[in-house]
């Protein structure tokens, strides 16, 4: 039994290494077998539980006898929903009197911005942009940092394909190429240490295939191909690991009949294909939750179950804490294999500088000096009008360059802050998000701007269509927000309908009835339907869940301060019927043919394309694609193109290249995007485009594991996946094994 006297005689020399943070991995282990050797099993064991601070709803959690009881006797090893420099200082001073002193770990669910709020990831994703993607995860992460918090739950890179999984709001939308370079660009963004030192790890989640949830109902079975699987769903958590991401966190579903939390499958590719070796973290509750699917015995076997597939760290389930000891002790999990779990969480808190000084991350002062900074939420207004899509411009009455007098502002949303936020924001922060109305009010002082709520967003209650309407008709703009307010999307928010409320619709359909001079906004966290609107809206805006400067990102769109360039991350259906409706689906034997009722793909009674397809969005301006070539060098394809904006307006077009491999040993999609770039044109000029493919991107998991680039293809350019305006046959021999 080690005695505390015989530590604290060590613990000097592991607090005193000023240079940590300029050691190299093998110092990392060295100290952290040092630290190791000092452990009881029981520290060990604290080392990978993790627990809630509940936060959000209790207040400080020192009031928590348990879990203060439990810091001080280091059995908890990282927690969350613990907040803010004072609060984490406090908790971390109970771990510091625990018998070795190892700080504690602060995660938290950053998944839009920290206190600046950024667009919904889904919005982000619609940017199609990875640079400005990455720089408010570089906002996020800092003000995460500065708040005490050391590891964001982000990115989450589930690849959806289904609009009424209410998760698909966190994420990259539905296709893995570009969720893939989303991942790289939020990983670099919060990973890339600060000049001060402060960093946070990431992390993604969830892995894997979450997002296939059956019927779109959240912490559904999937049940999924190993070729769906590594073409569709794993591709970007591929990149999270070549990124040197920090951590994973398990999903909640079972892939094909195992849970994910422990799937020998998927953690054999993450630690011994992809040589990962920062930690895993189980969802919430999720190691526990093995038992309620019917594939742990009990809670103990789970335990082993998880803890021998992979998982480092338990989030919030007791399971490691209540019987990982025990099977150390009966030789059902090694003591080495605990060892390199624990060192994993040891090496991360000695990177993270938490050894050299545990109250790094905890200054108020700074705190108070660094949130919600003016540049952060200069970048949350960049990020967010750059994630507004154009769907309708009819009579290209957007923009309006000279806002006149009289505007009428129909819509609850318009008004209301929190449903700007969205979504996984922190709810103890009270909402400081610009609303339309506020925005509008500020720029625009000497208008006469009339708001009128006109629906409810709870009740189907029409009393307020009459003054609508009139509103409506009097004045010379009409701007209509329409949508979801923010608890209609996000966990556990899966529906099974995602047409826009009718009662919505019913008033936006009657004020295109009084005026040419409506503007529609929609807003929400995921596609949704509105066919009606689609048809008769003059203009129609899609505007997500924006954040903290939405109001002022909205007005820049809608004015013309910027063009809009957003494209469809996630394809719209026309009809919940439709769903899944994706852009990358196979070609079948028997494709749908439009006048072909009999044996054709199709429906009888509905079109099966989607109302919006992936990629898709307008501009203000008009872009002309001319001089379009391919040319194979070593190692890769290079596309070029000659780009000119013939309208009237500067702005950015998105260069889309698809391609289609046409036959092989395993079947491949109609499309499959392998490049895009936004290119910002003054109005009247020019610009060459090349876009290059390395070989490796062409490769597939096909029946018999992985292909390489040979075979023959077409390539495409488009403006979205369906509108293509280049295509052309290419060969691609003499590269096997690139
Ligand atoms: C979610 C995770 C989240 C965790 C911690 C779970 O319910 O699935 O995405 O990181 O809670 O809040």
């Amino acid at each position: 039994m080690k005695t505390k006297k015989a530590i604290c005689a060590i613990l000097p020399f592991l607090f005193l290494s000023a240079s940590i943070l300029a050691q190299d991995d093998t110092q990392w282990n060295t100290k952290a077998d040092s630290i190791l050797s000092l452990m009881t099993l029981d520290e060990k064991v604290g080392q990978l539980n993790m627990l809630t601070g509940n936060w959000e709803a209790t207040g400080p959690v020192l009031t928590d006898i348990n879990k203060a009881e439990s810091l001080k006797q280091g059995r908890i090893g990282s927690m969350l929903n613990v907040k803010g420099s004072k609060n984490t200082r406090e908790l971390q001073s109970l771990a510091l009197q625990s018998r070795l002193g190892i700080p504690v770990l602060f995660g938290q669910d950053v998944i839009h911005g920290y206190k600046t709020i950024f667009p919904i990831p889904l919005a982000q994703a619609a940017s199609f942009d990875p640079e400005v993607i990455g720089r408010a995860a570089r906002v996020s992460a800092r003000e995460s940092a500065v708040s005490g918090i050391h590891w964001v739950f982000s990115p989450m890179l589930d690849v959806s394909r289904d609009p009424r999984w209410g998760r698909v709001m966190e994420g990259p939308g539905e296709d893995p190429f570009l969720a893939s370079a989303i991942a790289k660009a939020m990983i670099e963004g919060y990973q890339t240490p600060f000049d001060d030192g402060l960093s946070v790890m990431a992390c993604a989640k969830h892995f894997a295939a979450y997002s296939g949830a059956i019927g779109g109902r959240d912490y559904n079975t999937v049940d999924v191909s190993l070729q769906t699987l590594h073409n569709l769903y794993l591709p970007p958590f591929k990149v999270a690991a070549e990124c040197g991401i920090a951590s994973f966190m398990s999903a909640f579903n079972e892939i094909n009949g195992i849970p994910a939390t422990a799937h020998p499958y998927i953690y054999n590719l993450l630690y011994k294909d992809w040589n990962f070796d920062g930690i895993v973290v189980s969802d919430w509750g999720a190691i526990r939750e093995m038992v309620v699917h019917g594939y742990s015995k009990d809670r103990k076997q789970a335990t082993e179950q998880a803890f021998n597939t992979g998982i480092t760290i338990d989030m919030e389930s007791n399971c490691y804490s209540n019987y990982l000891k025990e099977l150390v002790e009966e030789g059902r999990v090694t003591e080495a294999t605990l060892d390199r779990a624990v060192k994993q969480v040891l090496i991360w808190k000695m990177k993270l500088g938490l050894f050299d000084d545990p109250y790094k991350y905890c200054d108020e002062k700074r705190e108070g000096e660094e949130i919600l900074s003016a540049a952060s939420r200069e970048t949350a207004r960049d990020v967010a009008r750059k994630s507004i899509i154009l769907l309708e411009n009819k009579n290209a009455i957007l923009p309006i360059v000279n806002m006149p007098r009289d505007i009428a502002v129909i819509g609850s949303l318009a008004n209301s802050k929190r449903d700007m936020d969205g979504n996984w924001v922190s709810l103890s922060n009270e909402s400081i998000a610009v609303t339309l109305l506020e925005a509008l009010k500020q720029r625009y002082p000497a208008s006469n701007i009339t708001f009128i709520a006109g629906y409810s967003t709870s009740a189907d209650d029409r009393s307020g269509f009459g003054e609508a309407i009139e509103a409506a008709r009097k004045a010379d703009l009409t701007l209509i927000a329409l949508g979801e307010t923010w608890n209609m999307s996000g966990e556990a928010r899966s529906k099974g309908d995602i047409n826009i409320p009718s009662i919505q619709q019913e008033l936006a359909t009657e004020i295109y009835e009084v005026t040419p001079h409506a503007v529609t906004l929609i807003m929400g966290g995921r596609p949704t339907i509105f066919n009606e609107l689609s048809e008769k809206s003059p203009a129609i805006l899609y505007c997500w869940w924006l954040g903290t400067e939405a109001g002022n990102a909205i007005l820049d769109v809608v004015t013309g301060e910027y063009n809009p360039s957003a494209r469809v991350p996630m394809s719209f259906p026309k009809h919940l019927g439709q769903i899944p409706v994706y852009y990358n689906h196979k070609n079948t034997g028997r494709p749908p043919v439009e006048s072909d009722r009999n044996y054709s793909g199709r429906y009888i009674d509905m079109d099966h394309k989607p109302r919006y397809p992936f990629g898709f969005g307008l501009s203000y301006s008009e872009f002309e694609y001319t001089n379009f070539q391919t040319e194979v060098k070593p190692g890769r394809l290079v596309v070029s193109l000659n780009l000119t904006n013939t309208g009237l307006y500067d702005g950015a077009e998105l260069v889309q290249v698809y391609v289609r491999k046409l036959w092989g040993p395993s079947t491949r999609p109609v499309k499959e995007l392998k490049g895009f770039r936004q290119v910002f044109l003054k109005k009247g000029t020019s610009q060459s485009v090349q876009i290059e493919i390395p070989f490796s991107d062409l490769s597939y998991y096909e029946a018999d594991g992985w292909s390489d680039a040979e075979g023959d293809y077409k390539v495409f350019i488009g403006r979205n996946a369906t509108d293509i305006i280049f295509e052309a046959p290419l060969t691609l021999s003499g590269c096997k094994g690139l």
